[in-house]
């Protein structure tokens, strides 16, 4: 049951964070009647702003990174008035009072969203909980990082379990915002003809890529000591497994949905070290050339020598009944030839051609769902090549296209954290992380890092603008299977 709060409290509101998404998502649904008419919008960080500067500085991020189509000034104008200000150092105590002050009676509902270095967690839920800014009646959305390890992630959540109840926090993976990876589950459980065909009868093995252009951006800091492993997989490519081979959940509910995905990374083999170098490989992209764009390698960008992966490809294994023997194939990357996150699902092969020799062209079907940049569900299926040959028919693989975009034209492409903050303003946990999720996934991913270590793993260089290093093709090759590269 949807219960909206009447306050909204933005930590790090003047961060990079907010401006790029946060500010224009909630703008998006202020603009299309979504938010509740009462609702104000508190920004606190370090800086100094009083509402007046800070409101201007909104306006800022908002003529930036709003498209030109979704700039409304009347809209805006009426947005900004939502907003106020109050600094604030997240280490000093006294600063959480005036903080209070500001926000004023939580009474009819505070959301939270705190986005924040993983040393600061205990001084603000201590300074929250100490405020008044804790009760009943707030509830609270973390962004990632949220630890760095099954042990750290353990210390943020039990510090913030002294302050909120597990169902007044909201881990918040903006992958499940995406449109294109809520429709895997619209694919999976609003159609009947996936499910008889969706095991390890059916499907032979499963590949989730997502690869990105971009390289280490203004990030060092934090990615130096995250690497894709943490970074990527950890989360957002854990998630999209997940939604791939769960059970089908019996409703769209926070308890359902999530009760099914955490059975999922419960039921992921975990590896034994010896075993690691041989299911995982890892990589750090050198000098390249992106989209032919000249561009620097990491350890360049980063000025000094690292031993952080910023590719990663891993052969992995969903121990239950319905997924028995079929790989899931994951790899992540920067610096690849192109942006790109999908997901391709390879049917088996048919048990007898009929067709003879051209039985060697017959091809597994294939399922793509492309999340980003394109959306759309293509199914690979054989056909009959036009023409009279004697001989037999010749046959050729065609794609089969849903193109979301254009069944979808006319309805506006919203970004992921709209999504996620309405439904945090209007408290529906379904596409938000549980703890029991998280940690089960750090489990998983702490013993591939274990594995690394005992085995001094090093990433493997790769030229940027290249799929990563050739190791990656020859996991999935020695399968006799190859990446869906198109
Ligand atoms: C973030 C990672 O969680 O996801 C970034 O920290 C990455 O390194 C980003 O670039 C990718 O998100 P998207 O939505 O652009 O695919």
């Amino acid at each position: 049951m949807r219960n909206p709060v009447a306050k909204l409290l933005l930590f790090g509101a003047t961060g990079d964070l907010a401006q790029r998404m946060l500010l224009p998502s909630l703008y998006g649904l202020h603009a299309d009647g979504l938010l509740p008419e009462e609702l104000t919008i508190t920004g606190t960080a370090r800086s100094e702003h009083d509402d007046a500067s800070f409101r201007k500085f909104a306006k800022g991020a908002l003529d930036e990174f709003l498209p030109a189509d979704r700039k409304d000034e009347k809209a805006m104008k009426s947005f900004i008035e939502r907003l106020g200000y109050q600094p604030l150092d997240a280490t000093d105590m006294a600063h959480y009072k005036d903080l209070a002050k500001k926000v004023g009676d939580v009474s009819k509902g505070l959301a939270i969203f705190l986005s924040t270095a993983p040393s600061l967690f205990e001084p603000v839920i201590k300074g929250l909980a100490g405020a008044g800014l804790a009760g009943e009646t707030v509830r609270i959305g973390l962004e990632k990082p949220l630890g760095y390890d099954l042990e750290s992630s353990r210390e943020i959540n039990d510090t913030v379990a002294t302050a909120f109840s597990e169902d007044r926090t909201f881990r918040i993976d903006h992958y499940l915002g995406k449109e294109t990876v809520q429709n895997i589950l619209a694919l999976r459980f609003g159609n009947s003809f996936f499910e008889p065909v969706w095991n390890a009868r059916g499907i032979d093995n499963v590949q989730i890529t997502i690869a990105e252009t971009v390289g280490l951006e203004d990030r060092a800091g934090y990615y130096e000591n995250a690497g894709a492993l943490r970074d990527m997989v950890q989360n957002h490519m854990l998630q999209l497994l997940a939604l791939i081979a769960m059970e089908p959940p019996a409703r769209f509910d926070g308890t359902a949905v999530r009760d099914e995905k955490a059975k999922v990374f419960r039921s992921l083999r975990q590896m034994a070290p010896a075993d690691v170098p041989h299911l995982t490989v890892t990589g750090q992209y050198a000098a390249g050339a992106v989209n032919g764009e000249i561009v620097k390698g990491y350890a360049d960008e980063l000025g000094k020598p690292s031993n952080t992966e910023t590719f990663v490809a891993i052969k992995a294994h969903v121990d239950n009944w319905r997924w028995q023997g079929v790989p899931f194939y994951l790899r992540t990357g920067k610096r690849m030839p192109a942006r790109r996150s999908e997901i391709a699902i390879q049917f088996k092969a048919v048990p007898h051609s009929m067709f003879g020799d051209r039985g060697g062209l017959l091809q597994p079907n294939m399922l793509i769902i492309r999340l980003q940049p394109e959306e759309y569900v293509r199914l690979l299926v054989m056909a009959k090549e036009p023409g009279l040959d004697r001989d037999g028919i010749r046959l050729r693989e065609v794609p089969l296209d849903l193109s979301l975009d254009s069944a979808f034209a006319g309805t506006r492409r919203r970004i992921a954290y709209e999504r996620l903050l309405l439904d945090l303003i209007e408290g529906d946990p379904t596409l938000f992380v549980r703890r029991d999720e998280v940690e089960a996934q750090w489990q998983w991913i702490d013993a591939i890092r274990a594995g690394w270590e005992a085995n001094g793993v090093k990433p493997k260089s790769y030229a940027s603008g290249g799929w990563g290093p050739s190791a990656a093709i020859a996991l999935t090759e020695r399968d006799g299977v190859t990446w869906q590269d198109d």
